[in-house]
């Protein structure tokens, strides 16, 4: 059984194993602390998906677990190769669930519920959720990787928004704790140039009405296109309605250049939002 003992413990050694990396790498820490916040984020977002979809007690701490761990290997990843793009380091879901075996984070859970945050945590970042036949791994897959979505939308829209506004010399200090530091944070980018090119397959990927893959991405606006495209993948009506209260694609949208293929992209993720907004009841 998860009890909220269990829970609480869990938080507290996620904090202690957090505070490692910042006093171990304090050059790190504006990053280190962004990933951190977003894992507690993402915990409140797939409690609150879970919740919506009236799952059980037992259930919706199934769902803060896997939230509050999905991303624990970033850190290492991040202090080892300080990108958090998998293809130039190592692939941070399979790190994490190696940190948590390694030290033995779930122990006290039941072999099935280790099972389902171990896949789900693997699951949660793959273009697509591999064949799988246990339904409830696949389930709780889909929940973590909506949440992720939410919050990363979250992260980006408010770090474009201190990018624009903020000149790049701001200190993290002056800055402010809420986002991250003012200017640039090429982490976040994934190193991509940020210059007008748009690809035309990941065009043509949204066309298609499909996730756009990593491998196509050559420019920050691809990585911008690609994460307004993670819409098509979303897998519940209730993140859906988040997204589209929360104005996470217009604020995306706003960052891009003007012109055609952009216009192009803005139809047709309209066209799907209107299409899948209309079937919700308010
Ligand atoms: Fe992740």
């Amino acid at each position: 059984m998860i009890t909220k003992n269990i829970i609480d413990s869990y938080k507290s050694w996620f904090d202690d194993y957090v505070n490692q990396f910042i006093q171990q790498y304090p050059d790190l820490s504006e990053n280190i602390e962004i990933k951190a916040n977003h894992c507690k984020k993402v915990s409140s977002e797939i409690i609150a998906l879970a919740q919506s979809l009236n799952l059980n007690n037992e259930e919706v701490m199934l769902t803060e677990i896997i939230g509050l761990f999905h991303d624990i290997g970033r850190f290492r990843q991040f202090a080892k190769y300080q990108t958090f793009s998998d293809s130039k380091s190592q692939n941070h879901a399979e790190l994490g669930v190696e940190v948590l075996k390694e030290n033995n984070i779930l122990n006290d859970l039941s072999m099935e519920n280790q099972e389902i945050i171990y896949n789900s945590i693997l699951n949660h970042s793959t273009a697509k959720i591999p064949p799988e036949k246990n339904e409830r791994i696949v389930f709780f897959s889909k929940l973590i990787r909506d949440a992720d979505k939410l919050d990363i939308w979250r992260l980006i829209t408010e770090y474009y928004m201190v990018k624009e506004q903020k000149p790049a010399r701001l200190s993290a200090k002056q800055a402010g704790k809420a986002g991250p530091a003012g200017g640039e944070n090429k982490a976040l980018e994934l190193e991509l140039p940020d210059n007008d090119e748009i690809s035309d397959n990941v065009l043509e990927s949204i066309i298609n009405k499909q996730v756009v893959m990593k491998e196509s991405m050559k420019t920050l606006n691809d990585f911008k296109l690609l994460q307004i495209a993670w819409l098509f993948d979303l897998n519940f009506d209730y993140s859906i309605k988040r997204l589209h209260e929360k104005k996470y694609l217009d604020k995306i949208f706003n960052t891009l250049p003007e012109n055609h293929k952009v216009n192009k992209v803005k139809e047709i993720v309209n066209e799907y939002l209107e299409n899948h907004i209309e079937t919700f009841t308010y």
